[in-house]
């Protein structure tokens, strides 16, 4: 059973994307941000502010292990930050996953983000300098476990629609 595993920094358009893909191909997607939510009962801010980050992240690796071990095809939206830690970007590789990597630039991200950050813990604070250089050092110490995905689509002046084409393709 294929499991087809979307990934990317903050504001990529994961969810967007995955759920487009979904209603094309029919296969279910699964957000692991909201199975955690799901799961825990609380919310990925409340998990960060009452039980911090390096909970978050063994909660994350677990979810994501259970995810991909259960006997379903499934699209999965990873967190911005799952590939990064606990080694999961090894399993980008396993032979039963398709990986993607929905790659987008700085200006890109700091766009949209900078419109939408209150529900994220790591840069909800920040102002917008802030957060143009936070988003500039982050991607750059995260490319590393990104780009350990099978495919890489870049999203930067592509829709929705575009992006999906160019996964089903991919999946063809
Ligand atoms: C995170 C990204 C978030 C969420 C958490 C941490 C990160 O997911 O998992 O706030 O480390 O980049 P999204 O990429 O869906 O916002």
């Amino acid at each position: 059973m294929k499991k087809i595993v979307l990934l990317g920094y903050m504001g990529c358009g994961k969810s967007t994307i995955a759920n487009n893909l979904s209603e094309k191909t029919n296969l279910p997607f699964l957000d692991l941000d909201h199975y955690i939510e799901e799961t825990t009962k609380m919310s990925i801010k409340e998990l960060f502010e009452k039980r911090g980050e390096v909970h978050f992240r063994k909660l994350e690796h677990d979810a994501f292990q259970t995810l991909l071990d259960e006997e379903k095809t499934i699209i999965l939206g990873l967190g911005g930050g799952t590939p990064c830690y606990a080694n999961n970007h090894e399993f980008l590789q396993r032979p039963d996953v398709v990986s993607i990597y929905l790659k987008a630039s700085v200006a890109t991200l700091f766009e949209r983000l900078s419109r939408n950050k209150s529900k994220r813990p790591l840069i909800a604070n920040l102002n917008d300098a802030e957060l143009q250089e936070f988003i500039a050092k982050h991607l750059y110490d995260r490319s590393y476990y990104y780009n350990q995905a099978q495919h890489k689509i870049s999203v930067d002046d592509k829709t929705v629609e575009e992006t999906v084409e160019s996964i089903a393709a991919l999946l063809a």
